[in-house]
């Protein structure tokens, strides 16, 4: 007879504990915690039958492991595909993540159509909008969406029922947060539905070899929906992110069995869909205005380089402590440049609110988007555009350490090179060995101001 018991897990962090706490002891969030029902039979089932098996089972030597050749589905987006690391893996599966209204059940419905259009079978199930809902989206996707079948279906056994019998080779829920299993009396969403919908869908996706991607939403920290437990079930996350307000939208891994987890899509939502912007860089140094406070950074994103703006505000406040705005990048990194700026560069903006924007709504979380960091603020708080003499701003890029050094990041000259591309040189930068020609080495940030001022502030200005 199965027994029944009670696990509590954080919402957030996904500790499990057996008695209920107000406090998560895994990530010290409040009210995190939530009843999950184990059936005991599972655990010591398994426990028994490793003490009753004659034989260990044997390991092979990897080299002897057969791999099977994998056919990956193309989405017919490039960047979609680019960031999955060539397109969907069979029997895989993907979380997508992203908030409300930033594109998910577009760009699903749009590779769907994609996948039917070149004969695969697919299938749609939503939980959050009518079929009529899905079909009107569709109609603005063009004539293969309109190809998918969809089943609007939030119970958990008919959607499994549903992938079993059909046996697409590609398959979407849209969302997981919407599923239901009647066999748990928890809420849609929360931790245990989750887990269990997840489990289960894992289990008839990787029987049938349909490739089944998960739409989730995420928490306001950012986190794919509260069960960060999914996180650790799937083969990948993905997460889709950008300002509601703007058309641009990137599109990351988080985690990639089957890639690498630093490559980014970039997408503009149109009218007729999501539409890929094949070169971001050529769009951001476009847009960039060459004003005070405005640097283009040389950023690395997974394989290829991307050139972005970087804006900063500096103005004089009242306000104590004064703001430190962040958007697309970290706010304890601006917290340690703005101290290294005061320290070591003798810029200091103490009692003035700062505001950093990565234009575009892009998210560089690299370190060497420090120095283009530091030098929008120091040409922010003087008021001193940096642009060379036809206009065209200055590029850099550079990690800042604490003693006010500048220090190596991977990849200086493909950085440069997209930086060239567009005209863009000098592109100043810590010293490398074997520097590509265009590239203008300083060693410390001190150092990096000045020369940023000679070649293209103030003193350029003066002397012309
Ligand atoms: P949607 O994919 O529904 O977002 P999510 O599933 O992540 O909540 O799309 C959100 C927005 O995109 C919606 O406000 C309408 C807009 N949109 C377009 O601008 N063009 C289009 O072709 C489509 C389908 C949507
Ligand atoms: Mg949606």
């Amino acid at each position: 007879m199965a027994k029944q018991r009670s696990r509590y897990v954080c919402r957030e962090c996904g500790h499990e504990s057996l008695a209920w706490a107000g406090q998560c002891p895994g990530c010290s969030e409040w009210n995190t915690l939530e009843e999950v029902v184990v059936t005991a039979t599972t655990a010591s089932a398994a426990g028994r039958s490793t003490r009753r098996r004659a034989a260990p089972p044997r390991s092979i030597p990897l080299r002897e492991v057969e791999s099977p050749v994998e056919q990956r589905l193309g989405t017919g987006i490039g960047e979609l595909d680019r960031v999955l690391g060539g397109g969907l893996v069979p029997g895989s599966l993907v979380l997508l993540g992203g908030s409300p209204g930033i594109g998910k059940s577009t760009i699903t419905a749009m590779a769907l159509g994609n996948l039917a259009a070149a004969g695969r079978s697919v299938l749609y199930v939503t939980g959050e909008e009518s079929a009529a809902q899905v079909r009107m989206r569709a109609e603005r996707l063009g004539e293969s969406a309109l190809d998918v079948p969809a089943l609007a279906e939030t119970d958990l056994a008919g959607v499994v029922a549903a992938i079993e019998s059909e046996r697409p080779d590609a398959c979407v829920v849209d969302s997981v947060q919407t599923l239901h299993s009647a066999e748990l009396s928890s809420a849609p969403g929360s931790v245990a539905q989750v887990r269990e919908a997840a489990n289960a869908l894992m289990e008839v996706g990787k029987r049938n070899g349909t490739a089944l991607v998960l739409v989730g939403h995420v928490t306001k920290e950012g986190a794919v929906a509260g069960p960060r437990v999914l996180e650790h079930l799937v083969d990948c996350v993905l997460l889709f992110e950008g300002e509601r307000e703007r058309s641009y939208r990137t599109l990351r891994a988080l985690k990639n069995r089957f890639g690498a987890t630093s490559e980014l899509g970039v997408f503009e939502m149109r009218e007729a869909g999501l539409v890929e912007v094949e070169d971001p860089s050529a769009r951001f140094v476009g847009e960039a205005t060459a004003a005070s406070g405005s640097v283009v950074l040389c950023a690395m994103e997974g394989t290829r380089p991307l050139l972005v703006e970087v804006q900063a505000l500096v103005a004089p406040t009242d306000v104590v402590p004064p703001r430190r705005v962040a958007n697309g990048i970290d706010r304890n990194r601006l917290a340690m440049i703005l101290a290294v700026l005061s320290r070591h560069a003798g810029v200091g903006v103490g009692n003035a609110d700062v505001f950093v924007n990565v234009a575009g709504g892009v998210r560089v979380d690299e370190p060497g988007a420090d120095l283009a960091i530091a030098l929008a603020i120091a040409s922010a708080h003087r008021g001193e555009p940096l642009s060379d003499r036809e206009g065209r701003p200055l590029a850099c890029f550079g990690e800042v350490g604490l003693t006010g050094e500048l220090r190596y990041v991977a990849h200086a000259d493909r950085r440069v090179a997209e930086a060239l591309k567009f005209g863009l040189s000098p592109v100043l930068a810590p010293a490398v060995r074997e520097a590509p020609p265009g590239l203008e080495p300083a060693g410390t940030l001190r150092a990096a101001l000045g020369v940023a001022r000679k070649r293209f502030g103030a003193a350029l200005r003066e002397a012309a």
